[in-house]
Formats: C-alpha cells, sequence, structure tokens
C-alpha cells in the first residue's frame, strides 16, 4: 500500500479543519473526516438500508452499462477515487477482464482500504491491486497513471464538494488525463424533497450515528470531550442550493473542550454545525459543470426511476 497521506499528515489536516471549522459561524466540519475505519463500516451499512436508494440504482445502471462501459473505455488502469468496500466496483472488473491489468483504489480511510483492497486482490489474482491512502482533494497530481486509464468516483461523492470546490477538483482530474482516458462518475438526481430526506434521516438512526463518528474521531484524534448523544443528527433539504444537507443539532448550551487545539467552544442550545452536504443534479446542470472543466459528457446512463445518473465522460478535443 502506498501512503500519501501519513498519520501525521492526517492528524495536521483535522487540526487545521477543525480548528477553522469550529470556530467559524456558522460552525462546519468536512465530510472526510467521517470516515475512520468505524465510520467507513457505518457507510457501508448505509447502503445497505431501505432508505438510501443511490447504492441499489448505481449498482443497476453498472449491471446493465459495464459491458458497455469496458467496451467504450478498453481500460487499462481503473483508478477508483474514494473507492471504499469497492463492492459495486467488481462488475467493472468483471467487464474489464479482457483488457485491465491494474486497479488503484484510492481513500483516505487507510485501514477499510486496505482491508477491502486485500480482497478484491484475492479474488482477481491476474490483476494487480495498487492502493494508495491518499486525499482526492491535494493528491491528484501524485496519483499513479497509466495508458487507457478509467477514473472512477461511484456513489455520488462528487455531489459532497460545493459546487466552487466541485469545478475545481473537475478541472484538477482534467489536468491528469490523456486523450484515452476517461471519467466515470455518480450522480444523484433531483427528486421529491421526502425521499431524499429520507435517505439521509433512517428510521434506524444509521445515518444518525454515522453522523455523530465524526465527533468520535475528533474526541479520539484531537483529545475532546464531545457527548456525541448530546448532538442530534438534522438532515434538511436546502431547495436554493439543491443539495442535502447533513447537521448537528446541540441538544443544550454546552462547552466542548479540543486539548490538543488548546480550544474551547461553546454551542448554544439547538445550535447547528453542518458536516455534510451532498448535491443533486440535473442532466443538464452536469453538463454544464463538465464543459467548464474542459469537459465532455459522453453518456449519461440513468436507472428506469431516473433516481440516480452514472455519466461517461472524457477530455473536450
Ligand atoms: C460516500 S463514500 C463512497 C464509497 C464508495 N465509492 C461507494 O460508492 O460506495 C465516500 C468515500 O470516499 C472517501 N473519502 C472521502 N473524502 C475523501 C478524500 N478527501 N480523499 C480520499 N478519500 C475520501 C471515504 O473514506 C469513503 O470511502
Amino acid at each position: 500500500m502506498e501512503r500519501f497521506l501519513t498519520a501525521d499528515d492526517l492528524e495536521k489536516a483535522l487540526r487545521q479543519d477543525v480548528s477553522e471549522g469550529l470556530t467559524a459561524d456558522p460552525k462546519w466540519l468536512p465530510p472526510k473526516w467521517f470516515y475512520d475505519e468505524r465510520g467507513s463500516a457505518l457507510f457501508e451499512d448505509i447502503t445497505r438500508l431501505e432508505e438510501y436508494y443511490p447504492t441499489r440504482r448505481e449498482r443497476a445502471i453498472l449491471m446493465e452499462r459495464a459491458a458497455e462501459i469496458a467496451a467504450a473505455t478498453g481500460a487499462q488502469t481503473l483508478l477508483e477515487l474514494g473507492a471504499g468496500s469497492g463492492e459495486k466496483t467488481r462488475l467493472l472488473l468483471d467487464a474489464l477482464g479482457g483488457t485491465l491489468r491494474e486497479y488503484v483504489p484510492v481513500d483516505v480511510s487507510g485501514d477499510f482500504l486496505a482491508a477491502a483492497a486485500g480482497q478484491i486482490a484475492r479474488d482477481y489474482p491476474g490483476l494487480a491491486v495498487r492502493s494508495v491512502v491518499a486525499d482526492y482533494e491535494q493528491h491528484l497530481h501524485l496519483l499513479p497513471a497509466g495508458d487507457k486509464t478509467l477514473i472512477a468516483f461511484l456513489g455520488g461523492t462528487l455531489g459532497n464538494m460545493p459546487p466552487a470546490q466541485r469545478a475545481g477538483f473537475l478541472k484538477g482530474i482534467r489536468a491528469t488525463m490523456g486523450d484515452d482516458d476517461a471519467l466515470l462518475f455518480g450522480a444523484d438526481l433531483i427528486k421529491e424533497e421526502s425521499r431524499l430526506v429520507r435517505a439521509y434521516d433512517d428510521a434506524s438512526g444509521v445515518t444518525a450515528d454515522f453522523n455523530r463518528n465524526v465527533l468520535r474521531v475528533i474526541n479520539r484524534e484531537l483529545d475532546a470531550d464531545f457527548v456525541p448523544e448530546a448532538y442530534e443528527h438534522v438532515a434538511v433539504w436546502d431547495s436554493a442550493s439543491e443539495w442535502v444537507e447533513m447537521r448537528l443539532r446541540s441538544l443544550t448550551d454546552q462547552v466542548v473542550r479540543i486539548e490538543a487545539l488548546d480550544l474551547t467552544v461553546g454551542f448554544s442550545a439547538l445550535e447547528e454545525m453542518r458536516t455534510e452536504i451532498s448535491s443533486k443534479f440535473r442532466a443538464e446542470r452536469l453538463r454544464d459543470e463538465l464543459d467548464a472543466a474542459g469537459l465532455t459528457l459522453e453518456r449519461c446512463w440513468t436507472d428506469p426511476d431516473e433516481d440516480f445518473a452514472l455519466v461517461l465522460a472524457r477530455p473536450a478535443g
């Protein structure tokens, strides 16, 4: 396993984000800190919830289209950003069997990545699996690329970036791509509010547990004393920004000490802190955003209910 992020780098980045986010008004934390080993496992639980349609829909599209994607790209390297368990990716690995030489899963959650990539290496003995612990917001230019690379970014994760950051990220991806490379990403589509909100606020409370995990990570890594149960999980649809926002709402007036930062932070009762946005798209917007980054939308496949889209894009000619 290659590491562009050492434990030290991770701690530095966490310190920076926590001191910036918790001293801002309103407070916020970036979503990448949900994902320690427990957070990654909780995300896998979310993907199996009845309310969480995106994973099922994306898998259904991949099942139907993987052969077409393989024929269109002839990929020799599959570079997967935010790979997580790589469970759906197996559909691509199977379809690309004729041409694929190397699979490069990239994730910030190192232990989870090691286990998932190890299992894939065992299940695909002819494939070189080269896992990389990296932050795709910082390390795109360092990631290994081969001839005919297919960059996969599944799970609708692109939607976790606000528009300006997403624009920079897409340009960064474009800058790493050669003429024969392609980008494949999942994007959740706009639909009725009740379904969108339920997907991020399930009845059994798994998403709430996932959301509060960021507080456990800060407690452990920065010697803080958040009481996770003292924050309520909130999911709201922001129709102006077209995203679902996850927040943690303080149930009481409370003070938190983050010892490693020598920082004391007060929360008032009902104060909300943003922990994730999940943008929802229309096809025209996807096309426009890709154009602006120098990419051409080649195909946009959806499931029959048009809940979710899988987009194949190429460098603009
Ligand atoms: C929403 S999950 C999607 C997982 C998987 N691709 C799927 O479709 O089920 C996001 C994944 O991206 C990883 N991740 C989040 N922010 C990251 C970052 N800045 N750099 C690298 N990986 C990141 C998380 O650890 C997690 O595995």
